[in-house]
Order: C-alpha cells, then sequence, then structure tokens
C-alpha cells in the first residue's frame, strides 16, 4: 500500500518554514524568535531538555496556540492564520506527547475518526445515511484497516483503544494521523514509553514513512533515534534555537553538550568553543 504523495513540491524544497516564532505564557516565554526550515522528504528532529519549548512549537505550527509573534509557512501557506482542522486539511498532521485517543473506541474507530477530516458527507451524511455516504464509510474503513496494517497493529483493529499496549496505543496514533493523507507528520516522543524492540520497529515505520514520500517532524528524547534517523535536528534550550544542523554537528556542538550534560561538560570532554556551529 503506497501513502498519499504531494507532487506539487519537489524532494528538497522546502516544505515548512518557521520564522521568528514566538511564545508567552504569562512570564514565561516558551518560544522566542524560533526560526528553521525543513525540507520535502526530510526526517528532521527537534530536541532539547524537558521544558525548552518542544511540544509548545508544535502547539504553535498546529494552531493550538497562537503566537505573539512570527510565522508559519507551510508549502507556501500562512499556517498563523488558521484553524487546527485547517492546518490538518493543509496536510500537516500530528501525534500527541499525551496520547489523545478516544480510548473506549476500537482501533479501528480511531483511525476513522482521523480519515474524517478528507470525507465529504458531513453531519447530515452521517445521520441520513444515504447510498453515497454509506460508500463513503465503507471506503474510510478499509482505508484505516490498511493504515493499522500499515503500523502494524491490524490485528487489534476491533481492540478498545485503551487495551492496547502502551506501544500500541503510539502506533495507532500515527494511523490516525496518517489517515489525514499529510505531507508532513509531526510526532512528538513517539519512542516515549516503548521498550528497546518496539523502538526498533518504530524506527523502521519512521523510515517506511518517509520512503512513502512523506516529510518527518520528530521529537525525540532517545539520542540514538533521532541521530540514527534525522538528516537534520534543531536543537531548543529555554525556547531558543541553541543550534541547527546535522546530527553530527549538533551532536560535537558544545552549547548543546553544556544543554543536556551541563556547565563545564564540554571542555571536560576535550571539545573547545572553536567549534561551535553558526
Ligand atoms: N499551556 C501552558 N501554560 C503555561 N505554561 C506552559 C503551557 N504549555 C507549556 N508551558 C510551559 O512552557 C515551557 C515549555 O514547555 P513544553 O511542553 O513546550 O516543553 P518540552 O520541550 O515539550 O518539554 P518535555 O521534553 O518535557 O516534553 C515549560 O516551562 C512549560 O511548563
Ligand atoms: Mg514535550
Amino acid at each position: 500500500m503506497s501513502l498519499n504523495m504531494n507532487t506539487e513540491l519537489k524532494e528538497g524544497e522546502v516544505l515548512l518554514q518557521a520564522e521568528g516564532l514566538s511564545k508567552r505564557f504569562g512570564g514565561l516565554q516558551a518560544l522566542s524568535e524560533v526560526s528553521f526550515s525543513i525540507r520535502k522528504g526530510d526526517i528532521y528532529g527537534l530536541i532539547g531538555p524537558n521544558g525548552a519549548g518542544k511540544t509548545t512549537l508544535f502547539n504553535v505550527m498546529t494552531g493550538l496556540y497562537i503566537p505573539e509573534s512570527g510565522r508559519c509557512l507551510f508549502a507556501g501557506r500562512n499556517l498563523t492564520e488558521c484553524k487546527p482542522h485547517q492546518i490538518a486539511e493543509s496536510g500537516f498532521a500530528r501525534t500527541f506527547q499525551n496520547i489523545r485517543l478516544f480510548g473506549s473506541l476500537s482501533a479501528l474507530e480511531n483511525v476513522m475518526i482521523g480519515r474524517h477530516v478528507r470525507t465529504h458527507a458531513g453531519v447530515l451524511g452521517a445521520i441520513l445515511r444515504n447510498r453515497s455516504t454509506r460508500q463513503e464509510e465503507e471506503q474510510i474503513e478499509a482505508r484505516a484497516y490498511e493504515l493499522l496494517d500499515y503500523v502494524g497493529i491490524a490485528q487489534h483493529a476491533n481492540e478498545i483503544a485503551r487495551s492496547l499496549s502502551y506501544g500500541d496505543q503510539r502506533r495507532l496514533e500515527i494511523a490516525r494521523a496518517l489517515a489525514t493523507d499529510p505531507m508532513l507528520l509531526a510526532l512528538d516522543e513517539p519512542a516515549a514509553g516503548m521498550n528497546p524492540s518496539e523502538t526498533v520497529v518504530l524506527r523502521q515505520l519512521i523510515e517506511k514513512i518517509r520512503g512513502d514520500g512523506i516529510t518527518v517532524l520528530l521529537i525525540e528524547h532517545d539520542m540514538k533515534l533521532v541521530m540514527g534517523l534525522c538528516d537534520r535536528v534543531l536543537v531548543l534550550e529555554y525556547g531558543k534555537v541553541l543550534a541547527e544542523g546535522k546530527p553530527t554537528e549538533v551532536q560535537h556542538n558544545p552549547r548543546v553538550i553544556e544543554a543536556y550534560l551541563g556547565a563545564g561538560a564540554a571542555k571536560e570532554l576535550g571539545i573547545t568553543v572553536e567549534e561551535e556551529q553558526a
């Protein structure tokens, strides 16, 4: 099965561009002037210590929070003026750090709900259930099943979401996000709560998604996963961009090492400040 691909933008062209995004919560500057761009076809990593602003950045980009300044351009469209459902319709899908599934609905139904972003029947159609609505529902169900198979949990299609293992719930969230036919899939800590073998399977899944033409934005604390998977990495600290570049560049950046391991860590590792990336 293949996933939907956007053919307008070519591989390597800028798909998402964030320009000077700032977000404040009372006295806390959660994001300040965050700028970066993601090219189509990349797996783009977003890392940083707890509280750095990673999830806030997702929330600003997907319309849950309105930034005080800055804008986010996605496939040429300014997302900053859009509502969350419009952003999803434009091809930007996400998962949540705190899993957001309908716990008492089946895995299949959860994915079918995701698919409704791309359907036409609407509420009235769903109530009247005419022939075309029924046909559409059948197509949605078939597609949802395909997506469960794609993420490797088709055997749980009819189980209620909350009965699934944590790792399977994360994969179900990915299937639900994929049901919107995204150009960009943003994952907020998809490996959280997964055991090492589940993480290996997740890594393969993310590579498969990218292989099917979907650009991936990945928040993750598992450094091995981030550094092994990502083409580029953005590091946030206290809401500011600390570094941006290829995984190897970022890994050797003394400011990044200090942010993770504490002051003096870079020096102890023999990395001098001259090596710092711009
Ligand atoms: N809705 C909110 N209201 C007030 N403060 C918030 C809100 N959301 C986030 N914050 C604060 O903003 C800062 C950034 O939080 P955020 O959740 O974006 O961090 P994070 O990088 O995702 O961290 P983690 O790795 O722990 O998930 C934190 O200090 C957090 O307490
Ligand atoms: Mg977070």
